[in-house]
């Protein structure tokens, strides 16, 4: 805020993203319920546009949203201390099909991620995904109250939304953050629209990634398709007669000091998740919780866990692998598929390890309130993270910041972006069963003293670089742009 109003004086925030801070479904009796979505990118960005009474267009994709098409579009959120304008986007069937889980979760989700799962590129989806482009594009020029709004761009889904702006607010400033990870050139180039992708993209003043690595990768891709200069020094591309700053931005959370006072001591969620969830009193408590992704690991995990019980039978009976995994995305095969590979996995380790009431797997694939995930970080005796590439993944950084008695372990993909921060963590490779099961071990038998000191320390590092230092420094950059801009005008 202090940064808006000393260094950006007249902007408004504007937030572009696929996914709404507050879906509105039905209820069984046809009220409205909002739900807050299983997303990084909402948990980011919902603290930074309350904080600067922006306004936050995304698609409308509740029960409830469907039924107002032609309603009303613009609600004020959060439904307790209204303090932004949501603005829903309506999509048809055949936009949602195409656009979100066409181009961008069948092709651009699988492109940027090593997961080993085949990208599909259909000209259908391209061209679904280039006109739900353009319809947000309109909205941000509707929303606009002057000709230089600040436009935070989210996410690999409006890859084409940049350059739109551009054309029609020239002097806008659009800062776009991809939330995902960025492939090596040679990856990149499979991508059948990668020139008309990266123009869009260098239509924004800056490109933020989460870590220097993929913001290389994207100046590396950008060097090898597009006519282009590249300033490594300032670590900015020219292109088409305009400069794009692409710089590493590792997003963050809000720490949750409020919402820590709202729950309860963590003696009492340890009684309350293992009493709601069957584990036995004895039983050391591991949970993993995510979008039921491919990306995420969790079958691997199945998998370490299995490991370690061959390895150290005395483990069987001791630790229980509780798994909540928010369902999206579902109608994808990809997807699908993996939902019944995790029960299967998780029946099959059930019947194998399980007698009487322990069951080693507790899969429980529903979501969950932001207040629930918080309880079972605080009744966890350890938290596997161990996706198999990711850009960031805040779900570590919320672990850690949930654990105010600073015990717990924290077991952390090398392939995450966390891990090049939350150094203390147990850093595996989710593809390597063998390391994972011998990390678990070391988890499970790691005395307070040993975790405290590791806690401390990641929690000193998730409260300094919070989700305001990571929007801070983006318009910071922002702003020093703008006065480049001005001056160049005064001189020109
Ligand atoms: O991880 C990338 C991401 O776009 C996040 O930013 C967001 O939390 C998540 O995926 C959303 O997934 P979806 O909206 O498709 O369920």
């Amino acid at each position: 805020r202090k940064i808006l109003a000393e260094d950006l004086p007249d902007a408004q925030v504007i937030v572009v993203s696929n996914r709404e801070p507050y879906i509105h479904n039905e209820d069984k009796n046809g009220d409205v319920e909002l739900v807050v979505p299983a997303s990084g990118l909402v948990s980011a960005l919902e603290p930074i546009t309350r904080a600067c009474a922006g306004t936050w267009i995304a698609y409308g994709g509740g029960s409830a949203d469907r039924q107002v098409v032609d309603g009303d579009d613009r609600v004020q959120v959060p439904p307790e201390n209204p303090s932004y304008a949501l603005r829903r986007v309506w999509l048809t069937e055949e936009e949602y099909q195409g656009y979100y889980l066409g181009f961008a979760n069948e092709g651009l989700w699988p492109l940027c991620h090593i997961a080993f799962t085949r990208p599909i590129f259909r000209e259908s989806d391209w061209e679904a995904y280039e006109a739900v482009n353009r319809k947000f594009a309109d909205t941000v020029v509707a929303e606009a109250r002057n000709e230089r709004p600040i436009v935070l761009v989210q996410d690999y889904h409006f890859a084409l939304l940049p350059r739109m702006i551009r054309e029609r607010l020239p002097e806008a400033i659009v800062i776009t953050f991809w939330h995902i990870p960025w492939p090596n050139s040679e990856v990149f180039s499979i991508c059948p629209w990668r020139e008309r992708i990266l123009d869009g993209l260098l239509g924004s003043s800056i490109i933020g990634f989460h870590t220097q690595f993929h913001a290389n990768n994207f100046t590396e891709s950008v060097d090898r398709f597009m006519e282009s200069r590249i300033e490594r020094a300032d670590a900015a591309v020219s292109y088409g007669g305009q400069t794009t700053l692409v710089h590493a931005y590792p997003i963050s959370i809000e720490w949750p000091v409020q919402l820590l006072k709202s729950l309860p001591p963590v003696e009492e969620c340890r009684a309350h998740i293992r009493e709601r969830f069957g584990i036995p009193a004895d039983a050391k408590l591991c949970v993993g919780v995510e979008r039921l992704d491919y990306t995420k690991g969790i079958l691997d995990r199945f998998h370490a866990l299995e490991e370690l019980f061959i390895r150290y039978p005395e483990m069987i009976g001791k630790a229980v692998f509780l798994q909540i995994a928010a369902p999206s995305r579902g109608t994808l095969p990809a997807y699908k598929h993996l939902h019944e590979e995790c029960q299967r996995l998780a029946e099959e380790l059930n019947e194998r390890y399980g007698s009487g009431s322990y069951r080693p797997v507790v899969l429980v694939a529903e979501h969950h309130s932001q207040k629930d995930v918080y309880k079972i970080y605080r009744a966890a005796d350890i938290c596997l993270v161990t996706s198999l590439h990711d850009g960031m993944n805040l779900v570590a950084k919320e672990f850690v910041a949930a654990r105010d008695d600073e015990e717990g372990v924290l077991l952390l993909s090398t392939f995450a972006g966390a891990s090049r921060e939350l150094l203390e963590a147990l850093i595996v490779n989710p593809y390597d069963a063998a390391m994972m099961s011998e990390a678990m071990r070391q988890a499970l038998i790691m005395g307070p003293d040993e975790q405290r000191e590791r806690m401390r320390r990641m929690r000193e590092i998730v409260r300094d670089n919070n989700v305001y230092r990571w929007a801070g420094s983006m318009l910071l950059d922002a702003a020093r742009l703008r006065k480049r801009g001005e001056l160049d005008r005064v001189t020109a």
